[in-house]
């Protein structure tokens, strides 16, 4: 298959818990299992940095320390401005943790107190910048709007959005969307209902009535559950779960602009 768009880049986004990560983590599966695409992963939740854990590797550095590192190095005047300023990219791409079958790279948590804000700001810029040498990209979101009001992923060409079978999910997607539209450049935007059981038709009613398309049904996947009782790796989830397979089955659909 020939992306139409390179790079590819895919953002997950949700309400809070409801299962952003690991549909990131099946993705990146999905893709690497069917394609030989260049692909990287971004971990940018500042707060719940699970994605390292599900995927089974471990950035080199993240960029909040790459950040603190080089104020240091400007308050301690050990170099020019220009100087440090010219080692960011260099410094990013030394972070980037590669496998065989994909990358990542993470936003990291701040050490100290204080809002996210120079951290989302650098990462818009990370984004811009390290995405060119890929094919694909799935940059695995902050919970809520914060991340798409403040334009950390206004190159985005995809958006999906993970909502569970709660309606209070349905509505932070309508938020999301309003939101995408005045602060990305999206071409695709599509919801993922996850950990689907039993009748949800109330749920894809209000989908409809708020204009939201559905990308794909996951369901409550047992398999999942076991993982992460024993604390295993999602990334090793066995081909034939049920999850894995709903979203294998839409991969070309997600891959397509
Ligand atoms: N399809 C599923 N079947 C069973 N369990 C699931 C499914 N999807 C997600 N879960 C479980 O739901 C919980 C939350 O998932 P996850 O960490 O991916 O959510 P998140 O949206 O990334 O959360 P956060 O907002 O904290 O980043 C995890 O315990 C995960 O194992
Ligand atoms: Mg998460």
């Amino acid at each position: 298959m020939k992306l139409k768009k390179h790079p590819l880049i895919i953002a997950i986004v949700g309400k809070g818990g409801v299962g952003k990560t690991v549909i990131t983590t099946l993705i990146a599966k999905a893709i690497s299992t069917s394609y030989k695409f260049k692909l990287l992963l971004i971990d940018a939740d500042p707060t719940h940095p699970h994605l390292s854990n599900m995927v089974n590797l471990v950035p080199e550095k993240s960029l909040e320390k790459i950040r603190t590192e080089l104020i240091n190095k400007t308050i301690n005047k050990k170099k020019d401005i220009q100087t440090i300023a010219e080692s960011i990219d260099f410094e990013v791409y030394s972070a980037i943790k590669e496998s065989k079958d994909f990358s990542l790279f993470s936003i990291g948590q701040p050490e100290g107190p204080g809002c996210f804000c120079p951290s989302n700001a650098l990462l818009r810029k990370v984004i811009e910048s390290i995405s060119s040498d890929f094919d694909v990209v799935l940059i695995d979101c902050e919970a809520g709007l914060e991340q798409i009001n403040r334009m950390v992923i206004r190159s985005v060409d995809t958006i999906l959005i993970v909502s569970d079978i709660s309606l209070r999910s349905i509505e932070t997607a309508k938020s999301i969307k309003e939101t995408a539209k005045r602060y990305t450049n999206y071409k695709k935007i599509g919801v993922i209902v996850n950990r689907v059981k039993g009748d949800i038709k109330i749920i894809l009613d209000k989908l409809r009535e708020y204009d939201l398309s559905l990308f794909a049904l996951i369901p409550e996947d047992v398999l999942i559950t076991k993982f992460d009782l024993e604390g295993k790796s999602l990334i090793n989830i066995p081909e034939d779960s049920v999850s894995l397979q709903k979203i294998t089955d839409n991969i070309k659909k997600l891959l397509e602009i």
